[in-house]
């Protein structure tokens, strides 16, 4: 029923802004938030890491170089020190001062009917339970709507086991031959496909819209991308221009 409704409609298709509004406002920040909001998005991308001192903080690379003024891992810093970075200056002096903000920080401005979409980063967060210290923040704020995306299945099947109600979805950065074989040997259910908008087929996306699941598209910063992909059926588009898209 909800497909019917969906093909006489022409489908509702939203925006996620990746990064925040990364392309007008430094990534990961919470100008970047800020700008998302005012901009008319439906939700939020972003990527969350664990510092030295166990902490959850919002970031992309693994190193500060690109995207701080800081050098090396980041996993290698306290959040104290990471505090001290600024993470706005490499994209305009506008932005000088802005600071990496913590998974709370991010949570804490994001209005309760924004969807937001946490990236949990894959590198040595097996091993160092990043998992299980984002869904204890995530457990604080159960008026969210929040799906947890990854590259790692794994992860993913750790949450799951850990917390059966916590919404998943599958990142991928190249096509699968069979995406129903694979789903259907996850072991786990999942809420959300997260494909790259280059491999995208319409047969996956009728196969997932029967099952009821979303499928959110990154990065698709054309209007024309975006207005194919909404043609397909597909639920949600990622987008680093969250206002030009929604125009
Ligand atoms: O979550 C979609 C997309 O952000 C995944 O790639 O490298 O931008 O984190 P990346
Ligand atoms: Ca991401």
């Amino acid at each position: 029923t909800l497909n019917l409704y969906k093909l006489i409609l022409g489908g509702n298709m939203e925006i996620l802004a990746h990064r925040g509004a990364s392309g007008t406002a430094p990534e990961n920040t919470i100008a970047a938030f800020k700008k998302a909001l005012i901009d008319g998005c439906d939700g939020f991308e972003f990527d969350v890491q664990q510092t030295k001192d166990g902490k959850i903080v919002v970031f992309h690379d693994w190193t500060l170089e690109r995207t701080s003024n800081g050098q090396g891992h980041l996993r290698d810093y306290t959040l104290e020190e990471l505090k001290k970075l600024d993470v706005g200056s490499w994209f305009s002096d506008k932005f000088k001062g802005e600071q990496i903000p913590t998974l709370e920080e991010t949570l804490d401005i994001i209005p309760d009917d924004k969807l937001i979409n946490i990236e949990l980063k894959e590198e040595h967060s097996v091993e160092r339970g990043t998992e299980n210290k984002v869904l204890e923040i995530i457990k604080r704020y159960p008026n969210k709507n929040i799906i947890v995306s990854s590259f790692s299945h794994n992860l993913l099947k750790n949450l799951k086991e850990l917390d059966s109600s916590i919404k998943v979805g599958i990142l991928l950065e190249s096509a699968l031959v069979n995406l129903d074989k694979y789903i259907e040997n996850l072991g786990f259910n999942i809420d959300g496909y997260h494909p790259s908008k280059s491999f995208l087929n319409q047969k996956d996306v009728n196969y997932l819209n029967s099952k009821n699941i979303d499928i959110n598209v990154w990065t698709v910063n054309s209007s024309k991308d975006a207005k194919i992909l909404k043609d397909m059926g597909v639920t949600r588009i990622i987008t680093n221009f969250p206002k030009e898209i929604k125009k």
